[in-house]
């Protein structure tokens, strides 16, 4: 199922209603569009545009709130966050004095991860293409637990450990061909996707992990994508995975470890979603009576609500009887989802009198040379002049961490608010440091 710009048959919901559905969004009717009580505007004013906002108090709710559906399940479980998601070492650092762990997928992760004070024990090392120096790295450091996804992983892992005198925490990540419901550009979990072990396989696989040199099996891990809306296909998914840890005792092997993955989706239109409390059932039913530690690696459930990219107005262009351009300073080098999964995002004025205003039919666009650079099409929005705010919402996942400096836009400012605070955490780039790093060769100086 794709995430469509817009959908004729289905009205969008009004900004009035995207904000209702968001309780940290508050409509003040003299500061305008509110996130955790602080004005958006005077975040605008004080750090210019675009900008993303991050609010620290969504994040740590919604931690709490997954925390506690795991706990009323009754469930021993472990939170690894997705660092892909979000990787500001601010956002860590939240995630971190909650009790966090996290997952990485690359040095560049785990020395993120560690820098914010995670502890390596509570570091998973997941990702297809883990190279020589990053699985050296994550030994060296001690992380708890390596996903191993493929023989030739394997062995090396093995090579690299009898080498260093360490023994490999290892789990098996099994591809439990099982479809996930979501975009197919983030779909994992289907026997044709690049990720983990065959289904097939997995028994042999982890006998003979059992017995290689540097490594110890742990357990299993599964992930079967991202945005998933429902609690079926992880159902299907942790069904297999206990099947398995189910015939791999009979071997006489030990699994002590479950790690359920991430991919718990979110509403970014209006569409129902599966909530923390369902997502923790499916684990108990299937896993649940294992006696086997559980984890979970979300990303985008914990973050993206928290975050809007706040972005001004450049112009308006009109012409003709096709249906007005409202040009955004923010680009799809800043948010790519859209161009990129035809993902629809919300997108609201700030000012007060803008969101009261009666909308009009607009494509709302950025400045890039492309026509993907496009936000929304055909979307209902007041009517708005050049120097207008408005937040594109529930950005704060896969947004700055997946941004460019396409078309020489340096990466854009971040910003977290905390209760009645605010501060940046990351400064807009500097335009020289785009081409700071790059180097003329002699023979061209002529
Ligand atoms: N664990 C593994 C092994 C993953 O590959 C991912 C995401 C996660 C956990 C976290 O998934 P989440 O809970 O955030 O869904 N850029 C795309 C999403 C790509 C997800 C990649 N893997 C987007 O903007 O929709």
């Amino acid at each position: 199922m794709s995430e469509p710009l817009s959908l004729p048959d289905n009205p969008d919901p009004t900004a009035a209603e995207l904000i209702a559905a968001r309780p940290f969004l508050t409509r003040d009717t003299l500061d305008g569009l509110t996130l955790e009580g602080v004005p958006l505007a005077r975040i605008a004013a004080a750090c210019g545009t675009p900008c993303w906002v991050y609010g620290a108090g969504v994040l740590r709710g919604r931690f709490r709130a997954l925390r506690a559906a795991l706990d009323a399940a009754g469930l021993t479980a472990h939170i690894h966050y997705a660092v892909k998601a979000n990787g500001n070492l601010a956002i860590l650092r939240v995630l971190a004095a909650e009790g966090a762990g996290a997952d990485v997928v690359s040095g560049g992760e785990l020395g993120r991860a560690r820098a914010a004070g995670i502890d390596a024990t509570g570091i998973v090392f997941s990702g297809v293409g883990k190279t020589e120096a990053e699985l050296s790295l994550a030994l060296a450091e001690g992380v708890g637990q390596i996903n191993v996804e493929s023989a030739e992983e394997l062995d090396q892992l093995s090579a690299i450990a009898s080498r260093l005198g360490r023994v490999a925490p290892v789990a098996l990540r099994v591809n439990p061909d099982v479809d996930a419901g979501t975009h197919a550009k983030i779909t994992t979990g289907r026997a044709e996707n690049k990720f983990g072990i065959a289904w097939a396989d997995a028994a042999e696989f982890y006998a003979r992990a059992a017995s290689l040199p540097g490594i110890a099996p742990v357990g299993l891990a599964v992930h079967i994508g991202s945005q998933i809306l429902s609690a079926a296909p992880y159902r299907a998914a942790f069904t297999r995975i206990a099947e398995l840890v189910g015939g791999l005792r009979a071997r006489g092997l030990t699994v002590r470890v479950v790690d359920c993955g991430g991919g718990l989706g979110i509403g970014y239109r209006d569409e129902p979603t599966c909530p923390p409390t369902a997502l923790a059932g499916a684990m108990r039913e299937t896993l649940g009576d294992l006696g086997v530690t559980l984890a979970l690696e979300p990303g985008r459930w914990l973050i993206g609500p928290a975050g809007v990219l706040l972005t001004k107005v450049i112009r308006v262009k009109r012409q003709g009887t096709i249906r007005p351009f409202v040009v955004l300073d923010a680009a799809m080098n800043d948010l790519v989802r859209p161009a990129m999964y035809e993902a629809w995002h919300g997108i609201v004025p700030v000012a007060a009198a803008d969101l009261v205003r009666a909308p009009e039919i607009a494509d709302i666009v950025g400045p890039v040379c492309e026509t993907g650079d496009t936000f929304a099409r055909g979307r209902a929005l007041a009517p708005l002049a050049p120097g207008a705010l408005v937040a594109i919402l529930d950005a704060g996942a896969y947004g700055a961490a997946m941004s460019s400096t396409y078309n020489a836009r340096p990466l854009a400012a971040e910003v977290l608010v905390d209760g009645d605070r605010f501060d940046v955490i990351r400064p807009r780039q500097d335009e020289a440091a785009l081409w700071a790093g790059e180097r003329v060769p002699e023979w061209l100086n002529g």
